[in-house]
């Protein structure tokens, strides 16, 4: 297989271990790794022991803190092309050539287990891309789900903390069935649509080649004339989605936890390539407004009947890690790494998310130079002025290390016209600073009955049967109830049968808004923003 530019990149960091003598860290030949130093054959070992004591220090610090999310997960490199040339849409540079091969890393995880933990429970997947373009990182960090939880950051440590083992005695491992989520969750209407996706089989994923991802969140695309469209990212697993059945899905947790990395590992390892296409919904910002839903609220979807997708690309997995610490464990994603031609959207999740993960990283990888791991430097050349902090890894030359200078020939300049660089899109922005969202945030319940209602039969017994499975883990009958009167306002024989499931009663006044015209396909405003 011919070896992509990140390959090679990784190949100036690889050390292969295979014959010589053994040596310590200091280069110094050992002939016995096998006794420690002792005062006599019987006697205590010595401090000066000073082979014992660095093998034993560097194994007592072999670990690194598991990611606080998503620590549960498996890597492929591979590559990503483009099927057109898209500058109409955006300057970004590795979507304007079709003949163009940019490497990509990918880690694929569950979001609430431990990084031990069984690949095959009832969880969100998390799907994240890193493309190494030859203008910089760039990252889709997602999901297997098109919505999240929340719709504001400030809420993640809340939703998080409820999902995790409960803080006294670390119970129960599984996330979706513990009083404290569904706690969390009806006293928390917005989680009703993520909610109904990780009851349906969307949840128990067969394969992660067989997996959709989404980015979620909305972006910006931006083209060399300054023009934007808003965006959302898919990929479209050529293999199609297939899920596991419940049933089959706990048992293979037990019998084999690594059930989706292996998959992963064998199939790329034989020599199958595993294939996603990039697909796209592109927005005008001037139909920004015509929905009833905010298009910043991502626990909302745009619906593909009226935002088709487009297929953009394709990207294919073909080369699995040499060793999973240096490449699954240390790669660090961020949905602030973005390329020219690509921006932010005022998502209030998206927002915060821009904040929380390199601030995290500097904690699990040891310092602010984590972007010096050979999996995380990018391919163009490194050039700025900062300098030292923990585990610098580069020996920055020179006098100078500051902008402007003289003393360098004003070197390393800011970059000019026709160099590559970032560029913020201008957006106004005008309005009172408020702790407030769109009226349209507070509809939690269209589109969990859309998604209910384009389910088919099979699909809405296993999410009826998930509902009473996972909530009859819940001690708290007051929760049932709650949930039960929640599913109400997505369809009343939803709540029927997830009620009778756990002897809670029928929500009364329950109305149906599925039989109502859905209001997600007119084009009515409701999304202004507050003044
Ligand atoms: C990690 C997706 C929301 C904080 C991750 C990962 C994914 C992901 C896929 C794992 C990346 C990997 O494989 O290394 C998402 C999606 C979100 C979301 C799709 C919603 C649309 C948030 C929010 C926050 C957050 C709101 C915090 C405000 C984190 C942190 C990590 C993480 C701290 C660990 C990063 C690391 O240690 O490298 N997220 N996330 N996420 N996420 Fe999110």
């Amino acid at each position: 297989m011919k070896k992509n530019q990140k390959s090679l990149d990784l190949d100036t960091a690889r050390v292969s271990h295979g014959s010589g003598y053994l040596t310590t860290n200091q280069g110094v030949g050992v002939n016995n790794t096998d006794d420690s130093l002792k005062a006599g054959k019987r006697g205590p070992t010595l401090m000066e022991d000073f082979i014992f004591r660095e093998k034993i220090t560097h194994f007592d610090h072999e670990r690194i803190p598991e990611r606080i999310v998503h620590a549960r997960g498996s890597g492929a490199h591979g590559y990503f092309q483009v099927y057109e040339n898209l500058s109409h849409l955006t300057k970004a540079h590795f979507l304007s050539d079709p003949n163009l091969i940019t490497p990509v890393f990918v880690r694929f995880s569950t979001v609430a287990g431990f990084r031990g933990s069984p690949d095959t429970v009832r969880d969100v997947r998390g799907f994240a891309v890193k493309f190494y373009t030859q203008e910089g990182n760039y990252d889709i960090v997602g999901n297997n789900m098109p919505v999240f939880f929340i719709q504001d950051a400030i809420k993640f440590p809340d939703l998080i903390h409820s999902v995790k083992p409960e803080p006294n005695n670390e119970m129960p491992q599984a996330a979706s069935a513990h009083d404290t989520f569904w706690d969390f969750v009806v006293n928390t209407p917005e989680t009703m649509h993520n909610v109904m996706w990780l009851m349906s089989p969307r949840a128990v994923p067969k394969s992660y080649r067989t997996m959709e991802g989404f980015g979620i969140n909305t972006f910006r695309l931006v083209n060399t004339k300054g023009e934007f469209k808003f965006v959302k990212f898919h990929w479209k697993p050529l293999l199609g989605v297939h899920s596991l059945v419940w049933d089959e899905a706990e048992k293979i947790a037990g019998k084999d936890p690594d059930f989706n990395r292996r998959d992963l590992w064998e199939n790329i390892e034989n020599g199958n390539p595993v294939e996603f296409e990039l697909g796209i919904q592109v927005l005008n910002p001037e139909d920004e407004f015509k929905f009833d839903f905010d298009i910043l609220d991502c626990t909302k979807l745009w619906p593909e009947e009226l935002i088709p997708v487009q297929k953009i690309g394709k990207m294919t997995l073909n080369q699995n890690v040499n060793n999973f610490f240096a490449e699954t464990e240390q790669i660090a994603f961020c949905p602030a790494n973005v390329v020219p031609g690509i921006d932010f959207s005022n998502d209030p999740m998206l927002q915060g998310r821009l904040f929380s993960y390199l601030d995290t990283q500097i904690s699990r990888l040891g310092g602010p130079n984590f972007q010096q791991i050979p999996i995380n430097r990018p391919l163009p050349k490194v050039n700025n002025n900062q300098r030292d902090g923990m585990h610098r890894m580069t020996i920055d030359e020179g006098q100078t290390s500051y902008y402007p200078n003289s003393l360098n020939n004003g070197e390393p300049h800011a970059a000019r016209d026709g160099e590559s660089h970032f560029e913020h899109y201008q957006e106004k922005v005008d309005g009172h600073i408020i702790r407030e969202r769109s009226a349209s945030f507070r509809d939690h319940y269209t589109q969990p009955a859309m998604f209910w209602n384009s389910m088919s039969d099979w699909e809405r017994a296993h999410i009826i049967d998930a509902f009473r499975f996972q909530l009859g883990k819940c001690k708290n009958k007051n929760t049932h109830q709650r949930l039960v009167d929640m599913l109400g306002n997505v369809d009343p024989v939803l709540a029927q049968k997830v009620a009778e499931g756990l002897g809670a009663t029928p929500p009364a006044n329950a109305t149906n808004p599925t039989t109502a015209a859905s209001p997600a396909l007119s084009m009515e405003n409701t999304a202004k923003s507050p003044k």
